[in-house]
């Protein structure tokens, strides 16, 4: 087989989104080489709308106890709307991976508070050492979405053939207000999600489960 579409292949084989990670912090230079391999994703007009606010490990700390406060009143105020409902097909998919990560971890069905103290770990991002938050134009609208998200799948991809974990988190802009005064975000920019990252903890429960994806014929429509 092409030895590039066997590398890629192995990739994105290998990335899943990690829920437990060791204390050891990334070198800014592996960072550097994830962005600047990362900005090779097209983008419309080459606008490359990203824009990163990496925290070191001091200020990781400092924005999950300011997160984990605001989650535990309750704040919900993202700047992009959050999905109104998943239904039929999407409905099934994220209960079936929302229930692998809770048997991985040990929730039990209608453990309310269990269930609430796995989700409050998004705000400590699960233990990554750091944490980049990705923000877009607000005038780009969708497309400028759009193209983060590909260079968003792009650094999960690039960190994974570095040996670095990730995962994406939109439930941290949910929080965008605190997000924004914490990192002194202008307002011009909607805040899309955060990637946290740092290296994998084998042993943790929230890292025994891989997701399923659907067949090909259940996405394509032949025309
Ligand atoms: C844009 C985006 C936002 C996500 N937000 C969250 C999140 O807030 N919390 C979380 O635990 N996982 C989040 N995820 C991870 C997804 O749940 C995960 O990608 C999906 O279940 C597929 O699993 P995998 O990444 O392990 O292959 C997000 C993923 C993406 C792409």
């Amino acid at each position: 087989m092409n030895e590039d579409l066997s590398a890629l292949q192995r990739l994105l084989d290998q990335r899943y989104s990690c829920r437990g990670f060791l204390e050891k912090p990334v070198p800014q230079a592996t960072i550097e080489e994830i962005v600047k391999t990362s900005q090779k994703v097209p983008s419309w007009c080459n606008s490359q709308p990203w824009q990163l606010a990496i925290c070191s490990p001091e200020k990781t700390k400092v924005l999950a106890d300011a997160l984990t406060e605001a989650a535990m009143g309750g704040m919900q105020s993202p700047h992009v709307s959050f999905p109104k409902r998943y239904q039929g097909v999407y409905k099934e998919r994220r209960s079936i991976c929302g229930w692998q990560l809770y048997d991985a971890v040990g929730v039990t069905k209608g453990d309310r508070e269990a269930s609430h103290k796995q989700m409050i770990q998004n705000f400590r991002f699960f233990g990554a050492p750091q944490v980049a938050v990705v923000t877009t134009p607000k005038e780009l609208g969708a497309y400028g979405a759009v193209d983060c998200g590909a260079f968003v799948t792009a650094f999960t991809l690039t960190a994974q053939g570095l040996g670095v974990a990730t995962i994406a988190q939109a439930a941290v802009a949910g929080i965008a207000p605190v997000v924004r005064e914490k990192l002194g975000l202008s307002f011009d920019r909607d805040i899309l999600c955060a990637i946290s990252f740092g290296y994998e903890d084998k042993d943790h429960p929230a890292n025994q489960f891989r997701t399923h994806r659907a067949e090909c014929a259940d996405v394509i429509d032949w025309h």
